[in-house]
């Protein structure tokens, strides 16, 4: 898989600028503020349907009502050519000039694996941060899997709203769906966890020379059970229960918007105990193992976008990293051309706020 052109038009800080990608290693260089995580965002929206910071409102350039931006790209033998146009909050995908009814129908065509420096806060950042970012791994592998959890994140607004009224009728019917959909949630989380856990954990022991034990779990609010039904049915006891608690508090207690995960590194939490070093170790394992996920189960290697890491890494990583992404397309972002690590590279991209100068 691998991208030709970003056409970028009233997106961020661009008004009007194509980017042009080689099928190997391309890097996008400037100053701070110039544009250049801007567009990697540009190019993600093509595989998430929107972007990683922000909505699509503060997509669009300051004071314009329209913008677009237009991805060619070659996947799975075919050339495609997406486009996402943005008018005022709202926005419209097309692939192939055919403009597609759901965001679902995107997901699984252009299919990229985004490294940032948020994400190096993955182990001791809220679960929030965690959620987003197995979410984000499952979308490209599961299209059904945005579809549930827009749904479930749609009736847990409704409910939020009821809980702060004095009516709740319609409590045990949301209930009933949160349980329904939530239990899908649950599942398709535990079956990736299921298999990333092990790929991670063989990488974090090559990069340790054997010395340390990864192991990542899932802390589901809702355990899951056996089966799919069974899980629904004791995440609605478990509403059930909490109904008086909810009410008084006015807050969702129950559901996999309150699930997390957990690493440990040889037994002892790595939340707690983790080293600066240990902690971007996870995050280039998780990365490395959900790259090897995707080519497993699509035949076909993602493109890899890495936002300003290089920096962030020690020679030991990186070079780790520079032999995963070899023979993949890989877009990086860097500040300092000097830096001797980038010198070898062909395609470089240099941008100027919010312009292509070379
Ligand atoms: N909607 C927008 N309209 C205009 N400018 C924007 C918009 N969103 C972000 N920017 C500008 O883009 C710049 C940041 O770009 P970014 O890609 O993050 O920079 P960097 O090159 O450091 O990665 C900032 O100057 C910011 O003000
Ligand atoms: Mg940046």
């Amino acid at each position: 898989m691998h991208i030709k052109t970003l056409s970028l038009h009233n997106f961020r800080n661009y008004e009007n600028e194509v980017l042009a990608f080689d099928p190997g290693v391309n890097i996008i260089c400037g100053g701070n503020g110039m544009g250049k995580t801007n567009a990697l965002e540009g190019i993600y929206y093509f595989s998430q349907g929107r972007g990683f910071r922000g909505s699509s409102r503060e997509a669009l350039r300051c004071g314009c009502q329209e913008g677009r931006i237009d991805l060619t790209f070659h996947s799975g033998e075919r050339d495609f050519d997406g486009q996402i146009k943005f008018e005022g909050k709202n926005k419209k995908i097309f692939l192939n000039e055919i403009e597609l009814k759901k965001t679902s129908q995107l997901i699984g065509k252009f299919v990229c694996v985004l490294f940032t420096p948020d994400e190096m806060n993955l182990v001791k950042g809220a679960p929030e941060v965690r959620r987003r970012f197995i979410d984000s791994s499952i979308i490209p592998l599961r299209p059904a899997y945005l579809s549930a959890l827009m749904r479930y994140n749609l009736i847990l607004r409704q409910k939020s709203i009821l809980l702060r009224g004095e009516d709740y009728k319609l409590l045990p019917v949301f209930n009933q769906q949160l349980a329904e959909i939530g239990s899908r949630i649950i599942h398709v989380r535990r079956s990736y966890i299921e298999g990333v856990k092990d790929l991670a954990a063989a990488v974090q022991m090559d990069i340790s020379g054997g010395r340390e034990r990864l192991e990542i779990g899932y802390a589901a609010s809702v355990r899951p059970e056996n089966t799919r039904e069974e899980t629904a049915a004791s995440f609605l006891k478990k509403l059930e229960e909490m109904e008086e608690s909810e009410k008084e508090n006015k807050i969702c207690f129950v559901g996999p918007h309150r699930d997390d995960i957990s690493f440990k590194i040889n037994g002892r939490s790595a939340r707690s105990y983790a080293s600066q070093g240990q902690q971007r170790s996870i995050v280039l394992c998780l990365k490395s193992a959900q790259t090897e996920l995707i080519q497993r189960e699509t035949g076909e290697s993602p493109v890899m976008l890495l936002d300003d890491v290089m920096s962030e890494l020690d020679r030991f990583r990186r070079d780790f990293l520079r032999e995963k992404i070899s023979g993949k397309q890989v877009i990086i972002t860097c500040t300092e051309m000097e830096n001797s690590n980038i010198k070898e590279f062909n395609n470089i991209i240099k941008i100027e706020n919010g312009k292509v100068v070379v």
